[in-house]
């Protein structure tokens, strides 16, 4: 108990360090599930051999948009934006979530893997992209 009180006011006084801290912490979980999860079809770099497109500044990017990457049809017309809330969707039943989709189904359910996987792909999304989300 005592001890976590001291954890608490550690937390309270480091506060924005800390909040750095966790954010880092998510990354760098996401980055070890997203090797185990996607990375043998998803290249992070555009100039990588890839299975599936390139996920490279995913965040906020309109779905179907890699430039010579061969969509499904149900993707391409999607006209959907990858907001992290199409992001979990597409976690926890990409097949479901878009029926049609050549994405072999990944059905991560957990929110707190989600949230780790979203972190990273966020690290890897420059901010620029945000101006798309209207
Ligand atoms: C078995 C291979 C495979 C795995 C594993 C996989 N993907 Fe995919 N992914 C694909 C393919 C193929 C596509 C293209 C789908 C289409 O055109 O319908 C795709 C498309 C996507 C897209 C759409 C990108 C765009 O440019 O519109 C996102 C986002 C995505 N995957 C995220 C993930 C994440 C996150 C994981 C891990 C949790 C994952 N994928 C795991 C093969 C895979």
């Amino acid at each position: 108990m005592r001890a976590l009180s001291t954890l608490a006011a550690a937390c309270l006084l480091a506060g924005p360090a800390m909040a750095d801290t966790f954010e880092e912490v998510k990354v760098t979980a996401g980055k070890t599930l997203f090797e185990g999860e996607c990375r043998r079809c998803h290249a992070v770099e555009p100039t990588d051999p890839s299975y599936g497109p390139p996920l490279e500044n995913v965040l906020y990017r309109a779905a179907g948009s890699v430039e010579g990457y061969d969509y499904s049809i149900a993707l391409e017309a999607s006209g959907i934006v990858w907001t992290p809330a199409a992001l979990r969707a597409w976690m926890e039943d990409n097949d479901g979530f878009m029926p049609g989709t050549k994405m072999r189904h990944v059905g991560i359910e957990d929110r707190t893997v989600q949230d780790f996987i979203l972190a990273y792909l966020t690290s890897i999304s420059t901010k620029d992209n945000k101006a798309l989300d209207q």
